[in-house]
């Protein structure tokens, strides 16, 4: 469909079109080189496409606001029932994100990495006599929600429950614009689970250092709501959890299809650190995120009205020719951190340390166990859903060994 408002009639994007996520790339970078700034009339919505205008929107948080949330889809008041630090903009932002962002440093997060370790290997070593298994089913999907549950207290009998919700809370039917019941009860069923869990942490609650209990703490110091603290519970739920999952999936793909670089990495295991960099680069597992603008602004000669939605499309950025030389070619010894996979700005993923650490860590016993590992191509299943990218299936087999 062509568009009146948006410079150019060469190009229509759907975000939901599964077409489209399998593989969007061709689609940004026409969107890149025809329509920098595309308009979609049918779902009312503005795409940025170039790393500098999202560089620019992320920074400009006075005109493209948080407030109604990182999903494409705008949430008419998004802090409405549980509040979360990822749907406002300051000064309320920058309050709770403080509470936060030391918890969650590299030299905080790396204390988990032998817990990450170990629950890999358990995860893997069933697997290994039998020469296969699903990837992310088996492997991916689990760990991090394991590793958040840690941090926010989810016994293991729950994990699968409050995982579900997570994956019911991201799910898009073909074709779907805006929450359907299924993602408004995962929501909700959430919201509940970490009521009671708050409630009864905070009872029994001393002076602990981990990070529910600092947020759990700042409630009793008047600093935080109870709905904000279920709100962290939720936020983290999610915004932890998927990403990761995918990410992981993502990278052993990218391993698989690139094997030269698969060896390279299995040679030297020092590369691990700017391969994962080179991941979030080439096929980070956020796709877009989505803001509210707040007044009118032109951008590359196109006018975006205040109270229309846009999404800021990381996963093109990360792939700007005129940002990255050969920007479409996967080089794990490339070490560009300039990508844009965790967001630019105040928003910029607070759990960036933990993610690169769990997903190096799966990643060396992946290779380490089972490093000769082949992908069933036909068995590969995806997300769908506009702002989260990967796999929710990836059958691989593999020399088996005792
Ligand atoms: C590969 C994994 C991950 C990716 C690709 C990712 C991506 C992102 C992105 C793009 C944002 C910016 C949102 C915005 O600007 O509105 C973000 C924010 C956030 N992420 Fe991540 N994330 C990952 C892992 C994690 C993990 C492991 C955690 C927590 C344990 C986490 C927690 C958060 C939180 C709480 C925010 C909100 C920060 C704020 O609003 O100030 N993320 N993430």
């Amino acid at each position: 469909m062509s568009s009146a408002r948006t410079n150019t009639t060469q190009v229509h994007f759907d975000p939901y079109d599964h077409a489209v996520h399998d593989d969007p790339y061709p689609y940004y970078a026409r969107l890149r080189q025809h329509a920098p700034v595309y308009y979609n009339e049918e779902h009312g919505y503005w795409l940025l496409s170039k790393w500098d205008d999202c560089y620019a929107a992320f920074r400009d948080v006075a005109t493209f606001s948080s407030i109604a949330g990182p999903a494409l889809e705008a949430q008419q008041d998004a802090n409405a029932g549980y509040p979360m630090f990822i749907n406002m903009d300051p000064p309320d932002h920058t309050r709770i994100r403080k509470l936060i962002q030391p918890l969650m440093l590299p030299q905080r997060i790396k204390v988990l990495e032998q817990y990450i370790r170990d629950k890999a290997v358990s995860l893997l070593t069933p697997h290994l006599g039998n020469g296969y298994m699903d990837l992310t089913q088996d492997f991916a999907a689990l760990l991090p929600m394991d590793v958040i549950s840690t941090m926010i207290h989810v016994p293991e009998p729950d994990q699968d429950m409050v995982r579900g919700w997570a994956d019911d809370l991201i799910y898009r039917e073909d074709g779907q614009f805006g929450l359907n019941e299924r993602n408004i009860n995962a929501y909700f069923a959430m919201g509940n689970y970490f009521d009671e869990l708050a409630t009864e942490m905070s009872e029994k609650l001393q002076g602990e250092d981990d990070i529910f209990s600092a947020v759990l703490q700042a409630e009793r110091q008047g600093q935080l709501t109870h709905k904000d603290v279920i709100g962290f519970g939720i936020l983290l739920a999610i915004a932890g959890n998927e990403t990761t999952t995918k990410l992981i999936g993502n990278m052993s793909y990218r391993l698989w299809q690139h094997k030269d670089q698969r060896q390279l990495l299995i040679n030297d295991p020092s590369l691990m650190g700017k391969a994962v960099e080179e991941t979030l680069r080439f096929d980070g597992s956020t796709q877009m995120i989505g803001r509210q603008v707040m007044k009118d602004v032109e951008i590359r000669g196109c006018k975006l009205k205040a109270g229309e939605r846009v999404g800021l499309c990381i996963i093109s950025a990360s792939r700007d020719e005129e940002k990255f030389d050969n920007a479409n070619s996967f080089d794990i010894t490339r070490g560009s951190r300039d990508h844009m996979a965790f967001g630019k700005g105040i928003h910029s993923c607070v759990g960036a340390s933990l993610a690169r650490l769990e997903v190096a860590v799966c990643m060396e016993e992946i290779l380490r166990l089972i490093p000769d590992y082949e992908i069933d191509e036909a068995g590969l299943q995806r997300t769908h859903n506009p702002n989260v990218r990967g796999f929710t299936h990836v059958p691989i087999s593999f020399t088996p060994r005792k």
